[in-house]
């Protein structure tokens, strides 16, 4: 047997183009699935990294493909197809990126790009970040308005939803409105007078409601945001952009965005009944991508992030920097509680050790004061190699890896009946870098113990985001 040294870097055929497209109806199988699992795991994440002669620049800049893993009565079967964006149909019929993605941009005209950055016509509609559901519509989304509808069974896209965010930028991190089902969302429209702006989309709506709008002369870079019971909570990273710099400045899009860490980090809430917004909440400046959670209690509002100590994290994300093996900055996650009184900002680390692409038992949990975040977590290193559970309250942390295997978002799926936090399994599709392939792997979410794994016949590009469906 060989001897594996962990390494630190990230392995570069989780940067390799995807081009095959397969449907498995059983995977190799080992271990064994819990009898009430049943339902399609959904993701999506970047596969396509060259069009014709031209590279995307930025591991976010791929052509996205959906995976579906499906499980039903002890077995798991697979499928994958590239999202059929217009992004993606541009791409293959002229032989060239045709869309601005976050950091690649095709050669375009003056006209062209303010065009584009107040009509926002020629955004793309990649969506090689995350997917929802929409009533009975499947969405794959990026951060730009326009998600691409696709059948969960079939992953053959049908267009973008009629919907439209009110503003050119969003998130593809909505949250649920727990009494209404609506999908709540955030969108920057961004102009001569810009605003954050929260909105909500019903199940069979096709407009969107606006359900507050904060102006902002220099919007910062939005990748997610908070909801408690009361409250839209937004964190603003000093990683600003002027939006007309934005419309005209050639660059591509993220390349716009300034770090001013004297702006420090400043947190606003706002009432998600009313629509009106508290600020004043400042402190250090950070960087972040993704809120883990948040709520109140008594007077405070607690909001949980994974926070980096700057946004070099987007520099380091770059592809030829991930291939030459150059380990990214760790994130940490970070609870900062926010007086309601005197707009105290209160930080402190939620754990030891790195942790992104957090998951929590969101029905259970979201809004709510809770126990458990399930991630990524980083190895000394400094690429995220291993699942973590947290324990908030104890300060615990719990690993699962192995040596040679980067997994990925590990997706909580409670048990039916489930009555503590934890019962449940996380899913999450593991590459196996030695081996070429990647598998699903089947953990039990209190323990990390394995479970199962599944075996798929190729390797999935690391990719960020992913629901489970339940049948
Ligand atoms: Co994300």
């Amino acid at each position: 047997m060989s001897v594996t040294t962990a390494t630190a870097s990230p392995p570069a055929l989780g940067f390799a183009t995807l081009e095959r497209e397969i449907s498995v109806s059983e995977l190799p199988l080992a271990g064994e699935l819990p009898p009430w699992l049943a339902g399609s795991l959904l993701r999506t994440g970047p596969a396509k990294f060259e069009v014709g002669e031209q590279r995307m620049r930025h591991w976010f800049d791929g052509l996205a493909m959906l995976h579906r893993f499906t499980i039903d009565d002890g077995r798991v079967s697979y499928g994958n197809r590239a999202l059929e964006s217009r992004a993606y149909r541009a791409a293959r019929e002229q032989g060239r990126i045709a869309y601005a993605e976050f950091a690649t941009d095709p050669c375009r005209s003056l006209f062209r790009r303010v065009q584009t950055m107040f009509t926002a016509s020629a955004f793309t509609d990649n969506g090689a970040v995350n997917v929802g559901r929409l009533g009975d519509r499947f969405i794959a989304m990026t951060e730009t308005r326009l998600p691409v509808q696709f059948d969960a069974s079939t992953l053959q896209a049908g267009g973008v939803h009629p919907y439209r965010a009110p503003g050119q930028l969003s998130t593809a991190h909505p949250h649920l409105d727990r009494d209404s089902g609506a999908m709540l969302n955030y969108a920057a429209k961004l102009g001569p007078r810009s605003s954050y702006r929260f909105f909500a989309v019903g199940p069979q709506d096709t407009r969107p409601r606006v359900l507050a709008s904060v102006p902002v002369s220099r919007p910062a870079y939005m990748h997610s945001f908070g909801l408690t019971e009361r409250w839209f909570v937004l964190a603003e990273f000093p990683h600003v952009v002027n939006p007309l710099e934005l419309a005209l400045s050639g660059r591509p899009y993220i390349e716009n965005y300034r770090w001013k860490p004297e702006r420090g980090t400043r947190f606003t809430l706002v009432d998600r009944a009313t629509g009106q917004s508290v600020d004043g909440f400042e402190t250090e400046a950070c960087f972040g991508f993704h809120h883990i959670n948040s709520f109140e209690r008594d007077g405070e509002v607690v909001v949980d992030l994974c926070t980096y100590p700057d946004a070099g994290i987007i520099e380091d994300l770059y592809l030829d920097r991930l291939r030459a093996g150059k380990p990214p900055t760790m994130p940490s996650a970070t609870r900062f509680v926010l007086g309601l009184d005197n707009c105290s900002v209160n930080a402190q680390p939620l754990c030891q050790g790195g942790l992104e692409l957090p998951r929590i038992n969101y029905r259970a949990g979201n809004e709510r004061a809770y126990r458990y975040v399930w991630g990524n977590g980083g190895g000394p290193g400094g690429w995220l190699d291993r699942i973590v559970k947290v324990d908030t309250d104890a300060g615990e942390t719990h690993a699962w890896s192995q040596p040679g295997c980067w997994p990925g978002e590990p997706v909580f799926v409670a048990r039916p009946d489930a009555e503590v936090e934890d019962d449940g399994v996380l899913l999450s599709v593991v590459l196996n870098a030695e081996a070429g392939n990647s598998f699903l792997l089947v953990l039990d979410a209190a323990d990390l113990q394995e479970l199962a794994r599944a075996e798929a016949p190729h390797h999935i590009p690391l990719g960020f985001h992913g629901q489970f469906d339940r049948a």
